[in-house]
Parts: structure tokens; sequence; C-alpha cells
């Protein structure tokens, strides 16, 4: 018996990543999982794979910053799956200038799909649980730059801090509807969002060395954590957010 068996799990930012894991994850143990991103040819590459493993997926061209993209998305979700259990809203975008340096069309890029990408799934996602009246279980990705002043990433941390503390304020309005809230914050992540940046510093990067597990993490191990929080078994949590972090905010 899978973890998540019956149940429906949209995935955003699903392409690749963290999302692309965690989309085969959520296959593996039962949901039928509707994986999203901008990015179409990756997509279906996912959706692939899952159902050559045996499971059921959907692919949906779902820009997470566009109201009527959720719309849309969430009118598929209904006819081709009848409602939803799942959400994990982990599209993002990563954005590094300080305060100094960011133009404001990046800082107003970054809010539009870290934050109000997040606001929008929290809408459109509580609305079709809701419709179910069977609950459910959200999860949104933050950040530990959400807690450190030392990234100086200005757009990225605000976004992400945004999201810790809209998990708790979802967590409190949807408690009622049996939908449970929580975020997930993962340290530094080997993926294609900081290829760049670990490949220019390798193991001497600051995200590392202040790290005590002194490594970077690997998809599988943010996409368990995620696993955890979607399934029954973390029924009784809500409006928390767990650091997979190798230790990065406790040193
Ligand atoms: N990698 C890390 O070190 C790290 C650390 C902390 C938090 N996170 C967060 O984890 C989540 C997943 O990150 P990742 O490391 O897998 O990054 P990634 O860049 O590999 O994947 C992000 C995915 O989001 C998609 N995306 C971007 N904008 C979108 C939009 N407007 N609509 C829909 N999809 C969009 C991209 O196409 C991509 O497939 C993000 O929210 C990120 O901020 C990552």
């Amino acid at each position: 018996m899978g973890r998540l068996n019956g149940k429906v799990a949209l995935i955003t930012g699903a392409a690749g990543g963290q999302g692309a894991v965690e989309a085969e994850f959520f296959a593996r143990e039962g949901a039928k999982v509707v994986v999203a991103d901008l990015k179409q040819d990756e997509v279906n590459a996912v959706v692939e794979r899952i159902e050559q493993a045996g499971g059921e997926a959907l692919g949906l061209e779902l820009n997470v910053a566009e109201e009527a993209a959720w719309e849309a998305g969430m009118d598929s979700i209904r006819q081709r799956f009848g409602g939803l259990d799942v959400l994990v809203n982990n599209a993002g975008i990563l954005s590094l200038p300080g305060i100094s340096k960011i133009e404001l069309a990046e800082w107003d890029q970054v809010i539009s799909v870290n934050q109000t990408g997040v606001l929008l799934g929290l809408k459109f996602g509580t609305a079709i649980m809701r419709e179910g009246g069977r609950g459910g279980s959200i999860i949104n990705l933050s950040s530990t730059y959400a807690h450190l002043g030392s990234g100086g990433a200005v757009a990225y941390q605000a976004s992400k801090a945004a999201v810790f503390i809209m998990t708790k304020t979802a967590a409190v309005e949807f408690a009622a509807d049996g939908i449970r809230v929580n975020s997930v914050a993962p340290g530094i992540i080997e993926t294609p969002m900081t290829r760049e940046v670990l490949a220019a510093a390798g193991p001497s990067h600051p995200d590392i060395t202040r790290t005590p597990l002194q490594r970077a993490g690997q998809p599988h191990e943010v996409a368990n954590a995620v696993l955890f929080l979607a399934s029954d078994e973390a029924s009784y949590i809500t409006g928390e957010e767990l650091m997979v972090d190798g230790g990065r905010t406790i040193a």
C-alpha cells in the first residue's frame, strides 16, 4: 500500500530539480500526479517516466504567477481526476543581487513567481480541496534564506520569508476544512537552480562551509520530507516549517 494511495497531487515547477523527483516519488507511492511547469518538453518527459513505471500523471502548462493559468489548470484537474488532495507549491526562481544592486523589474519578477505564485496556489488549491470535502495537504517551498540575513539575495529572501508566514496564515485559515499547510525549507541543494553557483565556488561555497553536515543536499532528501508532510503520517502537523538544511540554520 503506497503512502499516497488514492490521492491526487499537483506539483508546480515539476519539470526538473526537486519538483521532478517529488513527482516520481509521489507516483511511486500511489498518487495520481499533476506535473506542472512552464517547460512543456521536460514536463512531458517526467510524465512519460511516471507512466513507464506504471503510474498515472497529467502534464500541465502552468505559470504560477498567472491567475488565469491557475483557473484553467484547476479545470483540467477537475476534468481528469475529479479533485485535488495534495498541492506542492514548489516553483521558484533564484535572484542573487542585494539591496543596492537589484533592479525593480527583477524584484517584481521574483515576488510574482515565489510569493504571488504561492498565494495563488493557496487560493486555488484550497478552493478545489474544499469542493471535495475530504481535506488536503499543501506544502510550500520556503528556504533557509527566509531565516538568514547572510544570503544577501534580497528579493529571494523576502519572497521566501513571505512563504514562511503565508504558510502559517493559511494553516489557521483552512484548518476547519481539514486542510493542513506546511512548508519545507531546504538549505543548499544540488539542482539546476544552484548548478552555476556551486560549480563556481565548489566546496568553498559559504552555504556548504557554514553547514554542519559540510555538503550540499540532494533533491531526494527534500522530496522525502515533502512526501512525509503530504502523507497522512503527518496528520497532526500543520503550520510547521521543516528545515532540510544539514543544520545550516542551527550553527
Ligand atoms: N536548490 C536549492 O538550493 C534551494 C534551496 C532552498 C529552496 N529552494 C526552493 O525549492 C524549489 C525548487 O527549486 P529547485 O532547486 O528544484 O529549482 P529548479 O530551478 O531546478 O526548479 C524550479 C522549477 O520551477 C519552474 N518555474 C520557474 N518559474 C515558474 C513559473 N512562473 N511557473 C511555473 N514553474 C516555474 C522552472 O521551470 C523549474 O522547472 C524552489 O521554490 C526553490 O526556491 C531551492
